[in-house]
This record gives structure tokens, sequence and C-alpha cells, in this order.
């Protein structure tokens, strides 16, 4: 059988980016860029980019076009007992689709709104008490929330039905699904510098204080930054790699995919604060006060409160929640692929079809949980461990062995025999490996040290010490015991054909 592969160059480009920009450069980019010195924070930002970003990204396309396998293949393929370390990607990869999706789920019932603006009397409590339902603490679970489980369903469905046939049906979706949302973007960038206030929105986002740039928390904000938006460190990349032609151009691909993710990041933040210095002007709240908000309180909460005083707000609340959806559905199923690409690596047998139905399925039932009323404290206390933890240990993993086991002069020849832009042996070698495993590091020991410190959310320690416990700890010991499973098995091999 041979292995799929992208319909087009383009196609392979149309993928990465769509992994990449995803809700995290609507609700994460702008909000860190206000939060920490405006546009003084892109320096921290292009440095991490240039520093974290971009290497590991390359690193990652490179391992998976080169090797021609998903991510546990690949890292065999460096080092044959280092699958372990892909398996713990793909865990992570699996845990953020499982509530990915479910805030997807809202977005789809926000969509449906907006033909009624449904939210208009209060926001807070629509998105609260209406659509979440959400209970009074961690340990009221409550009942299924049957509006957002069907939502659930629906997202899915969609999901499904884009990774069903591989490559071949993602080739049609994503010509589809990666413009929309910057087109859709560009329309209600139009309509945001018509309105009043916008330009204070822009002040407060991009006017830079650069005293920011000696806070270390600044620094850490842009690295981890860099690292979630570009989909690093889940085997996403690596995937997407393995289906194009082994002779395709790495470095260039690498560097478009990058800096097209962060261009729109930016562009986004010109959008969302245009339209929350509108709000500002409109109900005079202190614009500080509202630009606090990330996250879901932005999009679900503050956004639609603005769009609803806006003339013909049905109109720009479904352009806004179709710009979630598009942008969520393609970063959704590029996790999914990642997951169904190492089964198909595995045997040959297995149809595609079933694969993304099982894995569809798990996920879907493994997302459940953040359809209950206590859903959002779930997803929030999920989100934040493998985030702070995971995708930096796996960072840290790949670097080590690409940058020392494998060698980073050597993946650095073969990335660039197929490259017209050439990896400069300088700044490959001191990044893979030195600058990743040591930036990745400190920031995994701070987010560590932060979390002994100050009890996440306010959560009880232990229900903290329990999440980090099955998110993290189960999951690393998971792959590092397969590492030292296959390392055994390997040396009993060579010992017996020594003797
Ligand atoms: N890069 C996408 C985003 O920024 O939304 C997808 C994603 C990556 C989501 C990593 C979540 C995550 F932790």
């Amino acid at each position: 059988m041979t292995r799929q592969s992208w319909s087009s160059k383009t196609v392979f480009i149309l993928a990465a980016v769509g992994s990449a920009v995803g809700l995290g450069n609507i609700w994460r980019f702008p909000y860190l860029a206000a939060k920490h010195g405006g546009g003084a924070f892109l320096v921290p930002y292009l440095i991490a980019l240039l520093v974290v970003g971009i290497p590991l990204l390359t690193l990652e396309i490179g391992v998976g076009q080169l090797k021609q396998q998903g991510a546990i293949g690949s890292f065999r393929k460096l080092f044959p007992s280092f699958g372990g370390l892909g398996v713990l990607a793909l865990l992570s990869a699996f845990i953020i689709v499982s509530y990915y999706t479910v805030v997807m789920a809202w977005s789809l019932i926000y969509f449906f709104g907006s033909f009624k603006l449904s939210w208009s009397e209060n926001t807070e409590a629509y998105f609260n008490q209406q659509v979440l339902n959400i209970s009074d603490s961690i340990f009221q679970i409550g009942g299924i929330n049957l509006p957002i489980f069907s939502a659930l369903i629906v997202v899915w469905i969609l999901i499904y039905f884009s990774v069903w046939q591989g490559t071949k049906s993602l080739s049609k979706i994503l010509y589809f699904t990666v413009p929309l949302p910057f087109i859709l973007l560009v329309f209600l960038f139009i309509r945001t510098v018509t309105l009043d206030g916008f330009f204070q929105g822009w002040e407060l986002y991009l006017n830079p204080v650069w005293n920011a740039m000696r806070d270390p928390e600044v620094w850490g904000a842009a690295f981890s930054q860099i690292f979630f938006t570009l989909t690093l460190a889940f085997g996403v990349m690596i995937a997407y790699a393995s289906y194009r032609d082994s002779g395709e151009d790495i470095v260039k691909d690498s560097w478009i995919t990058a800096l097209l993710n962060s261009a729109i990041s930016l562009f986004a933040g010109f959008v969302v604060f245009g339209v929350l210095g509108y709000m500002a002007t409109q109900t005079e709240t202190p614009l500080e006060e509202l630009a606090q908000q990330s996250g879901p309180g932005l999009a679900f909460v503050i956004f639609p409160e603005a769009l609803s005083l806006m003339p013909l707000p049905w109109l720009f609340s479904l352009l806004f929640f179709l710009i979630l959806l598009t942008l969520g559905i393609d970063s959704a199923f590029s996790l999914v692929e990642a997951i169904n690409t190492v089964f198909l690596d595995r045997s040959e047998n297995i149809k595609l079809p079933q694969i993304s139905f099982w894995v569809c399925l798990v996920g879907f039932f493994a997302g459940i949980i953040y359809t209950t009323r206590a859903g959002l404290y779930f997803l929030d206390i999920i989100d934040h461990f493998v985030t702070s933890y995971n995708l930096l240990f796996v960072g840290v993993g790949q670097a080590l062995l690409a940058g020392w086991i494998y060698g980073a002069e050597k993946l650095r020849r073969e990335i660039n025999e197929v490259s017209f832009w050439k990896l400069g042996k300088w700044w490959w070698n001191l990044t893979i490996k030195y600058l990743v495993i040591i930036i990745l590091t400190a920031l995994l020991i701070t987010n560590f040290y932060t979390d002994l410190n100050t009890a996440y959310g306010d959560y009880p320690g232990w229900v903290l010490g329990i999440a980090w416990f099955f998110v993290f700890l189960v999951p690393v010991l998971i792959s590092g015991g397969i590492i030292v499973k296959d390392h055994m098995q390997l040396q009993r091999q060579n010992q017996f054909s020594k003797d």
C-alpha cells in the first residue's frame, strides 16, 4: 500500500497553517500582548519565535517528511527505543482535542443563538447560566448539559467527515476551512475601523511599555504562547509532513507557516481590540477592565456583548462565531489526524474510515465530562496542566532526541539537502542543542514552582494534585515505561545477534 499524500504543496501549507491558527490566536495572543507591554511584547514574542518556534517547527516538519511516519514511527527512526516520546505527544493531543471540541460546541450554540441574539439581556448570565448551567463548585458535577452534549456530537461528526478519508478528504475541506475565517476576519476588521473608539483599543493593544521587557514573566508568556500557537509537541506537524514528498523544501515551508500564523495573530488583535475600544466608549467601562479577559470569557461574554451593541448585531455575531468554528475545526482535526497517522503506520490492514471513527468516538466520550455542569472547572484545570507541563516536556524530549541522540548536525544536513533555503549551522545547533532545552526546562521549573506556591484558580490543592498526577505524571510514566521496555528489548536483540 502506498502512503497517502497531499494533493498539492499548497494543501500542506494550508493544513499546517490551519492547525496553527486556532482559538489561541483570537483569545490568547491579543490578550497577552495587551497585558505584557503592548507593542513591547512583540520583542520577546519574535525572539521566542526565532529561538524556539521556528527551530522546533522545522525539526517536526523535517523529521516527519524525511522519515515518512507519524510521531511514534519518526521518533523510532531517530532512535529505535524512542517511540514512547511519540506516545506522550499523542496522549497530549488526545487530552486537548477532547476539550477543544467542547469549546467548539459552545461556539456552535452561540452561532445558532446569533439569529435571536439570545444573550442580549445579560451576556454573563447567558454564558454561565443558560449555556453552561455551571454548578457552584467542581464537586457538583450535576448532570450532562444536553444542548452542549448535542452540539458536541455535531462537532465530532464534522471532524469525522473531515478526516475520514485522510489527506483525500482533508485536501478538499482545507480549501474552505482555512481561508474562510481570514476572509471573515477581514470583514470584521473593516467594520471595526468604522466604529467609535476603535483606536483607543488599538493603543492599549500596541502602545509599547518597554519596561515590561524586564519582567521574566513576560518572557515566559511569550515562549509559552509560541509553543502553543504553532501546535508543537503533539505530533501534528510530524504527521502532516509525513504525507509530503520527501524531497519538498522543509526550511522555506516552516518559515512560511510560522510567519503566516504570527501575522494572523497580530491581525486578529486589531479586530479584538478595536471592538473592545468601541465597547468601552459605548458602555463607559474602562477599557483595561474589558481587556483583562482572555479565554472563554472574552469570546463568550465580552465579545457577544460588544457585538450586540453594533448595528446589525445578529450578522456580526454570526460572523464572529463562524470565525471561531472554522478556526477551531482545522486545529481540532489536526490533532485527530496526528493520532490516526500512528495507527495507520502500525498496520497496513487498518481502514482509514474505521480508525477515524474509533478515534472520534473515543474523543467524544472523553469530552463528556466537560459537558457536565462542572465542565468548565475541569476544562480550566486540565488545560492548565497539559499546556504548562506536557507540551514543554515533549518539546525538551524532541530537542534532546534530535539534537543530541540523533545529532543536530546530521539532521541539519538531511534537511538542507532538500531545502533551497539552508539552515545555518550556528543558529540550528545553538537553538536545537541548547536554547530550546534550556528555555523549556526553565519554563517547566518555573511553572512547577508557581503551582506549588499558589493554587491555580483557587481550586483545592488536592484536586490540583490529582489532576497534575493524571494529566502529566501518568502519561510521562507510561511513555517512560515504553522507552525503557523498548530499550531493554533492543539490548537483548543486540546481545543475541552478537552471541
Ligand atoms: N494552535 C492552535 C491554537 O492556537 O488554538 C491549536 C492548539 C494548540 C490548541 C495547542 C491548544 C493547544 F494547547
